[in-house]
């Protein structure tokens, strides 16, 4: 592709309140190296088109609001530099297996309820101690390590988005939910397994994932759902066997004397897929 000087934005457009039916828009804007399709949009907002809706907020890949199927592949449009495409052609749709809500915004909602529904935070009985906390829960950083990645997730959509299952099962979790629920499950602060299994029985669970590994493929922080779910798998056969390692919530330990002191916290692994 020669120098770019021009790029042009096809853009699904849908106002319930307007139309009938979703139609394609087409905008050319001047593109100056290093654009981003977020900031690209907002110039399309800004001189050709001030109706069009998006959701964005941090423009640094961190609130998980600018998900959008960007030629065909479900990604931040904060996070993606037209100059990475390729090509001088770009078409944006909302997120599939989403209803939409207005031109380029899916409403998460179901995926955020399913996602409350499983139990996402620390699961321990000794609730004083979370009201009043008199010290730390113990964890050492080999620990942290077998969960670290899986918490990196923005709650973005994307993987939901790619996920062949999603698309045809409305009754399964899907790969963002069940990533998080090996997250906590694998946190040994918790001691959650047994209600979030309880939640994820029958055709939401993981026994619906047929590894596709699409979920991975598109996550833009490498959290590797698809990983997370083959191991959830794991843990849910060997709880039938009785083989599960019974964790216990780890331990109360003392205040750090230093609190900032935090050496040694190792990077994310790479996707697997
Ligand atoms: S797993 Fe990745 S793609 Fe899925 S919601 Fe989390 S950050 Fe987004
Ligand atoms: S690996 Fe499982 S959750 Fe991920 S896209 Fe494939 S079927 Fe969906
Ligand atoms: S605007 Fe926050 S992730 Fe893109």
């Amino acid at each position: 592709m020669s120098e770019m000087s021009k790029v042009t934005y096809r853009i699904r457009r849908y106002d319930p309140n307007r139309d009938t039916a979703p139609h394609y828009e087409t905008y050319t804007i001047d593109y100056t190296p290093g654009l981003t399709v977020l900031e690209g949009l907002w110039l399309i907002k800004e001189t050709l088109a001030p109706d069009l809706v998006w959701r964005a907020s941090c423009r640094m890949g961190v609130c998980g609001s600018c998900g959008m199927l960007i030629n065909g592949m479900a990604r931040l449009a904060c996070n993606t530099q037209i100059s990475d495409l390729g090509t001088d052609q770009l078409v944006l749709a909302p997120l599939p297996n989403f209803n939409i809500i207005r031109d380029l915004v899916p409403d998460l909602m179901p995926m955020l309820s399913t996602h409350q529904d499983l139990h996402p935070y620390v699961v321990r009985d000794d609730v004083a101690e979370q009201e009043e906390p008199t010290g730390e829960y113990y964890q050492s950083i080999h620990d942290l390590e077998q969960y670290l990645q899986f918490s990196y997730c923005i709650k973005c959509g994307c993987c939901m988005a790619a996920c062949p299952t999603v698309a045809t099962d409305p009754t399964y979790a899907g790969p963002m939910p069940l990533g998080q629920v090996q997250r906590y499950n694998t946190d040994t602060r918790d001691g959650g397994f047994e209600v979030r299994k309880e939640a994820i029985a029958g055709e939401r669970g993981p026994w619906r994932c047929h590894y596709a590994g699409e979920c991975s493929r598109v996550c833009p922080k490498g959290v590797d759902p698809a990983k997370a779910i083959q191991l959830l798998k794991r843990q849910m056969v060997l709880d039938v066997f009785g083989l599960r390692a019974k964790k216990c919530p780890s331990k109360l330990v003392g205040k750090p004397k230093d609190a900032k002191r935090r050496n040694g916290i190792p990077e994310a692994p790479k996707p697997t897929v």
